[in-house]
């Protein structure tokens, strides 16, 4: 039998794509709704989204779109997004924000009977994250000032007494959104969770940390460690790793982000809640940096120019014991993202121009910037 159908905003993308697959696999019917960016599709709509599902062209942050798309929907899984590091501030919270607040104002006014709706949050709420200081604990510290990343100084320093701090797992308890994208995710959560609340409309926010595998699209370079690394070993290119590479990050595989994501859709115990859904293991991008030319066999030259983002995270591993506890739990390395990756990467045409338009983009407004004078 046919299950009800379930939105997909955001489809046409990277967990979109994916997600959709998945809930087709599952028997569910499926609706998509995105506006097919510029930036993330240059070639317009995608020859992976699934014909099965229904297709949508269409803005989230426009009421007739979402008064389409809602119509006899059962559940939601709300990613469409505008993302990445760029100081067009207004936008992040226009799209993410305005447009998350607007499915429940149609929902709410239109009396939807909605089951469910999960939303796509990013580990990037966290800022900094959680830290341990050896004189005072457990702290929260805030972003590193330009004039101390200037001179090629990374660390991450307590709030109290300015001595280092070292990097922890971050759980769920506390947030810390530094730059434009979190907060415009961190207000999307409080609007979905809170108007769910209160309205019936049983919500799950989902804290991803950095996602991989295919179909992340290559024209948009600005982030993306997996997807960056191996379209420059692709092109021939070197690898470039910002700042000294000793960064923290965790990486989950795409097919354990969307079981999370089907887990939170169809799992009541998840209602009203946010969840962390990571890789479960740390690495250094530098680490990283040499899995990708270990899984692609090649010589491949990694280079540390002293080179930063500006609003850019130091550490930030999420803890996922929460998720954990419902069953879930990453299966995928990245070894195996990269080795998806890398497959999917040579079935593509991908042009040396979309990363060099995007480093001269990122130099233009001053997000990527080079060390000063060393320290
Ligand atoms: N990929 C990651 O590592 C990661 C990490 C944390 C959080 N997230 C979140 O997960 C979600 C999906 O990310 P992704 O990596 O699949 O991104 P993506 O860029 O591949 O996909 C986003 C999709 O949304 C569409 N879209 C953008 N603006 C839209 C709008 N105004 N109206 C309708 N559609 C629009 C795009 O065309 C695209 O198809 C986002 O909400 C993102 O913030 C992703």
């Amino acid at each position: 039998m046919k299950r009800g159908v379930v939105l997909v905003t955001g489809g046409a993308g990277f967990i979109g794509s994916h997600t959709v697959d998945r809930l087709l696999e599952k028997g569910y019917r499926v609706r998509v709704l995105d506006n097919l960016h510029p930036r993330v599709h240059p070639r317009g709509k995608p020859l992976w989204l699934s014909p099965e599902a229904e297709f949508l062209h269409g803005d989230v942050t426009r009421r007739p779109d979402w008064e389409r798309a809602l119509e006899g929907v059962e559940a939601v899984v709300h990613l469409a997004a505008y993302q990445d590091y760029m100081p067009d501030f207004s936008t992040f919270f226009h799209v993410n924000t305005e447009g998350t607040a607007l499915l429940y104002e149609v929902a709410v006014e239109r009396r939807l009977d909605i089951r469910k709706v999960v939303v796509a949050s990013s580990q990037a709420v966290y800022g900094e994250g959680c830290h341990r200081c050896e004189e005072h604990g457990v702290v929260y510290p805030e972003m590193r000032p330009l004039a101390q990343l200037q001179r090629g100084d990374w660390a991450v320093r307590c709030p109290h007494c300015g001595r280092p701090v070292a990097w922890e797992p971050t759980d769920e308890s506390v947030v810390h959104p530094q730059n434009a994208y979190a907060m415009s995710k961190y207000a999307q959560e409080m609007i979905a969770l809170n108007l769910g609340k209160r309205y019936g409309i049983p919500t799950t926010a989902l804290r991803y940390s950095i996602v991989q595998g295919p179909r992340q699209s290559f024209a948009n370079a600005y982030s993306g460690v997996c997807r960056i690394f191996c379209t420059s070993l692709y092109l021939g290119r070197p690898l470039m790793v910002y700042e000294d590479g000793q960064q923290v990050r965790d990486y989950v595989n795409i097919r354990d982000a969307v079981e999370a994501t089907l887990l939170a859709l169809e799992d009541p115990r998840t209602d009203n809640q946010v969840f962390n859904v990571g890789g479960g293991r740390p690495y250094t991008v530098l680490e990283f940096a040499h899995t990708v030319l270990r899984v692609a066999g090649k010589e491949g030259r990694i280079e540390v120019p002293g080179i930063f983002r500006f609003g850019d995270t130091r550490h930030i591993c999420s803890d996922i014991t929460r998720l954990r506890s419902l069953g879930w739990s990453p299966r995928y390395t990245p070894e195996d993202s990269v080795r998806e990756y890398l497959a999917w990467l040579s079935s593509q045409e991908c042009r040396a121009d979309l990363l060099d338009s995007a480093q001269a983009h990122m130099q233009a407004v001053g997000v990527l910037r080079r060390v000063e004078v060393r320290a």
